[in-house]
C-alpha cells in the first residue's frame, strides 16, 4: 500500500504528546470552497460545493479505554481529553472541542462498542474563514474513531449523521460542509441534494481557475456569526409559512421550498413573495429563490463550460447575499469589485459570510492578473500577518476525506 507523506511536524508532535508508540492511521479530511447555492441547504435547497486540497489532518493511534485525547498543533487549540458515551457534556460554547465531541457523540450513539483513540491534529485551512474548517474537523474525528475501531463507512449516511451532530455546537446547519467533505470527487464539483442527500459530481473545465481571497476577518461558526446564521434559518421558516398560506396550500403547508419551486417559476415566486411579505422576510425570500435557481442554471453553466454565464451567476448571487440576505461585509464587497475588474468572469462570497473569503472565478489565462490586482489593491496596503499564500491561494477540485492505514 502506498504509503502518505505525513508532515514531520504532526509526527513529532504527535510523539511529543502521546509517547514514542507509531500511530495507526492517517486521516484528512478537506475543506471546501461552495461555488453557488449559499444559505439554501438548510432550506432543502441544491447547493455546488467543490472540496479543495486544503485539509485538517489527523493521526490517530487506537485506544483500548473509552478515552479521547486530542492535541492540536495550531496555536490557541489547547488539548482536549474526554469520554466517549452518548451523552458527552459540551465544554462552553465556542470551545473547539466540541467538534470533536459532536462527532464522537453521535457515533457512540450509533455504533456499539466502540473504543476512544488518541490524535495529533493540524490543518492546512484557515480557521474561520467560511472554507468549513469545522466541519472538516468534525468528519476527520469520525473517520478518525471509525478508523481507529476497524469501521467501515460510507459517506452518504456518515454526512448524514455528521450534519445532525455538528448541531451540538450551537449552529442549526445545512448539511452541506459534511456531504462534500466526506463525498467530494477529485477533478469535480458536486451537487448536492437533500432529503434524501445525495452527491452528484460535476467535472470542473481544465482551464477554469478558482481563486479563494480572505476578507482578513473572521466568520466564527460558533462565535458571534452564529447568532446572525440561526436567525436566518428561522427568517426563512417565516417568510415560506406565509407565503404557503397566502397560497392556500393550508393544511399542507410545511412542504417546504422545493414543493414550492417545484410548482412555481422562481419569478412568479418573486412576486407572491412581494404581495405578502415584507421587510427582512420579503428580503431573505427573494434570496432563497432567486438562489434556487441561480444553482440551477451554473450546474447547467458548468457542464456546457459556459465560463461567462457561470460568472455572472456568481456576482448575481453575491449581489443577492449583499442585499437582500444581508451577510456581507465592505471587505468581502471590496474583494469581489477588485477581482472583477481586474478579469475574473465573476465573484462572491463563499460560505455563511460576515466575514471569511470570497471565490473569484476566471480562465486560467486571466488569473494571473486577478491574483495581482488583489494582491496589491487588498493585502498590500494592509499588510496582514503571516504568509499572504494563507490568504489568496487558488484552489483545485479535490477528493473527499480519506483514512490511510500506516504500515
Ligand atoms: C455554513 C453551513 C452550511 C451552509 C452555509 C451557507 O457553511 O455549515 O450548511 O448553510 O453556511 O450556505
Amino acid at each position: 500500500m502506498k504509503q502518505p507523506n505525513v508532515p514531520v511536524e504532526l509526527q513529532t508532535a504527535f510523539t511529543a504528546h502521546f509517547g514514542a508508540a507509531a500511530p495507526a492511521l492517517f486521516v484528512q479530511s478537506p475543506g471546501r470552497i461552495n461555488l453557488i447555492g449559499e444559505h439554501v441547504d438548510y432550506n432543502g435547497l441544491s447547493v455546488l460545493p467543490m472540496a479543495i486540497g486544503r485539509h485538517v489532518r489527523l493521526l490517530v493511534r487506537p485506544r483500548t479505554d473509552n478515552q479521547v485525547r486530542v492535541a492540536s498543533l495550531a496555536h490557541g487549540f489547547e488539548p482536549r481529553e474526554f469520554e466517549l458515551g452518548a451523552d458527552i457534556p459540551p465544554y462552553p460554547v465556542g470551545d473547539w472541542g466540541n467538534y470533536v465531541k459532536a462527532a464522537v457523540q453521535a457515533l457512540a450513539r450509533t455504533h456499539v462498542g466502540l473504543h476512544g483513540f488518541d490524535a495529533g491534529l493540524d490543518s492546512t485551512l484557515p480557521v474561520a474563514a467560511g472554507l468549513s474548517s469545522s466541519s472538516a474537523l468534525v468528519i476527520g474525528v469520525a473517520l478518525a474513531l471509525l478508523g481507529a475501531n476497524d469501521r467501515t463507512w460510507d459517506p452518504i449516511p456518515l454526512a448524514e449523521l455528521m450534519a445532525m451532530a455538528e448541531r451540538y455546537t450551537g449552529t442549526q446547519g445545512g448539511g452541506m460542509d459534511q456531504a462534500i467533505c466526506a463525498g467530494a470527487v477529485e477533478g469535480t464539483a458536486s451537487r448536492v441534494d437533500f432529503a434524501p442527500l445525495r452527491i452528484t459530481p460535476v467535472p470542473v473545465p481544465a482551464d477554469w481557475r478558482f481563486v479563494v481571497a480572505h476578507s482578513l476577518s473572521r466568520a466564527e461558526k460558533s462565535g458571534g456569526a452564529q447568532m446572525t446564521y440561526n436567525r436566518r434559518t428561522v427568517e426563512c421558516r417565516e417568510a415560506l409559512e406565509r407565503v404557503e398560506q397566502a397560497l392556500g396550500s393550508g393544511g399542507r403547508s410545511g412542504r417546504g421550498y422545493r414543493a414550492l419551486l417545484a410548482e412555481h417559476q422562481p419569478a412568479a415566486l418573486v412576486e407572491i413573495g412581494e404581495q405578502v411579505l415584507a421587510g427582512d422576510l420579503l428580503k431573505r425570500f427573494r434570496h432563497v429563490v432567486t438562489e434556487a435557481d441561480r444553482v440551477r442554471r451554473a450546474e447547467a453553466a458548468l457542464r456546457a463550460s459556459d465560463h461567462a454565464t457561470f460568472g455572472a451567476l456568481l456576482s448575481a448571487s453575491h449581489a443577492s447575499l449583499r442585499d437582500d440576505y444581508e451577510v456581507s461585509s465592505p471587505a468581502l464587497d471590496e474583494l469581489v469589485g477588485i477581482a472583477e475588474q481586474a478579469g475574473a468572469v465573476g465573484a462572491r462570497l463563499t460560505g455563511a459570510g460576515m466575514g471569511g473569503c470570497i471565490i473569484a472565478a476566471a480562465p486560467a489565462n486571466a488569473v494571473g492578473g486577478v491574483l495581482d490586482r488583489l494582491r496589491a489593491e487588498f493585502y498590500l496596503p494592509r499588510a496582514p500577518k503571516g504568509p499572504l499564500g494563507d490568504h489568496l491561494f487558488l484552489a483545485d477540485p479535490a477528493g473527499g476525506a480519506t483514512v490511510i492505514r500506516l504500515a
